[in-house]
């Protein structure tokens, strides 16, 4: 919360989500000036408060990092009681968003067609691993569930050798990815209902948010089945059985679209896993490349001159820029190949992301006091505005604003206190 006149102001959100997809999307909305109010169980709350904790006692990084700058309530929605508070919030919120497991919300009461009715101008939002309707709509689904049914996990990794198989991304493609789509859908249902004054369900489950980041491999499965090869992975031309089934093969750090790259060693990299560049090979940079790397004959060799041609030496291209890489670190390769304008990246650890002064300057990693852990890092807004700076706040304790929302709701110290002893709160 804070006190810049933010764009989402004046939004009231139920934020009825838990683990990492639904905070992820809330969180973003919270930053933008939403009032979101995280609601969660007595007693238990979310259980990334406690899961992975590195301070006993202390709310989980996993918490902090995806519910700063909500409001904390706490209320048992089975309770007789507990329903009446929530139906009285639903009447006065804009949006609801959800991510319990499949039918959770209506076995508590509130199916879409109840919240329609206490308020129709309510945006409900959800999160499933599965599409209303899908073979597998009733299962419950996590991360890496959702990058296997969405296409990721077929086509990352080694296609060959002892780890060939089917690999799992460390980016949230199932949950945070997700979460940013259904902020999408909330907003465009929002500016949806200022045009017609009604509300919306919005609805985006994890296999589709997946796919859709997976479309190059889905563009690369019509282009295999037509051609029956796919030049620019790294098994063409000279293990063209690896295209004989025609389904999408994993393609080890070859680039996704038309220009060749990979992941090549610096110095040092015997001892430093992480001493590595990814390199371009972007066609019109294919001169300067030549220069940068010492090898300026490969500019007017007809075997290297175009991209057709360069294909099948493409290993012996990457191997020829890892020996020009053996006695520069990854640092010093990228401040030379940048005055080339090649397309290049240092691989960095969390480590150095966690300390980098750039994205500290920018405010994609900011410093956050928390009331029980002290101060601790965690990601600030990726989307920048030129009149907008998000600022962080801590995430709430359990249950931390309970009195102060149902103070809002109308309730009396009296009724508060009722609910307290009556373990509703
Ligand atoms: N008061 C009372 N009950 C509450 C409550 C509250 N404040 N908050 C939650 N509950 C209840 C729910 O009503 C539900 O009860 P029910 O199963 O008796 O109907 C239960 O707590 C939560 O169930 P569920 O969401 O299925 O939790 P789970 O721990 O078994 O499963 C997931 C966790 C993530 C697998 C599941 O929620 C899911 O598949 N979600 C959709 C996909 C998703 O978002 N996954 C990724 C998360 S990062």
């Amino acid at each position: 919360m804070s006190t810049q006149n933010l764009p989402l102001k004046g939004i009231k959100i139920i934020d009825f989500t838990h683990v990492q997809a639904g905070p992820a999307c809330t969180q973003l909305l919270a930053w933008f000036g939403a009032d979101v109010i995280k609601l969660e169980r007595p007693g238990a709350g979310d259980v990334t408060r406690s899961q992975l904790r590195d301070i006993p006692d202390a709310d989980a990084l996993y918490f902090t990092m995806l519910n700063s700058n909500k409001r904390g309530l706490t209320l048992d929605t089975k309770t007789p009681a507990g329903k009446e508070v929530l139906e009285k919030l639903i009447k006065e919120s804009d949006v609801m968003v959800e991510n319990f497991g499949p039918g959770a919300l209506d076995r508590m009461g509130f199916s879409w067609e109840y919240i329609q009715q206490l308020n129709p101008k309510m945006i409900l939002a959800s999160v499933k691993g599965f599409s209303d309707g899908h073979h597998y709509e009733d299962l419950k689904v996590y991360e890496n569930v959702a990058q296997c049914a969405g296409g990721s996990a077929s086509t990352t990794g080694w296609w060959k050798g002892e780890n060939s198989e089917p690999t799992i991304s460390a980016a949230a493609l199932g949950d945070s990815n997700t979460g940013m789509h259904l902020a999408i859908g909330i907003l465009t249902a929002y500016i949806g209902r200022q045009q017609t004054g009604k509300g919306q369900k919005v609805a985006v489950s994890m296999q589709d948010a997946v796919l859709n980041l997976c479309r190059v491999k889905m563009r690369d499965q019509q282009r295999l089945e037509r051609l029956g090869y796919l030049e620019e992975y790294p098994q063409y031309p000279h293990e063209m059985d690896a295209f004989k089934d025609k389904v999408t093969p994993r393609g080890g750090n070859a680039g996704g679209g038309g220009q060749p790259g990979w992941i090549l060693k610096c110095k040092g990299w015997q001892t430093d896993p992480n001493a590595y560049i990814y390199f371009t090979v972007q066609g019109h940079a294919w001169e300067p490349i030549c220069d940068a790397i010492g090898k300026p004959e490969w500019k007017t060799d007809p075997a290297y001159t175009t991209p057709k041609a360069r294909q099948p030496h493409i290993t012996e291209i990457f191997a020829t820029i890892e020996d020009w890489l053996k006695d520069k670190t990854k640092f010093e390769a990228v401040d030379v190949l940048r005055k080339f304008d090649i397309p290049c990246a240092p691989v960095l650890s969390m480590k150095e992301l966690l300390r980098d002064e750039s994205l500290r300057k920018s405010g994609s990693i900011v410093e956050v006091q928390h009331p029980v852990r002290g101060s601790y890092y965690t990601v600030g807004s990726p989307i920048k505005f030129s009149d907008l700076k998000p600022q962080v706040t801590a995430s709430p304790l359990l249950g931390q604003h309970t009195d102060e929302i149902l103070g809002e709701l109308g309730y009396s110290k009296d009724q508060i206190a009722t609910m307290h002893a009556m373990k509703v709160v």
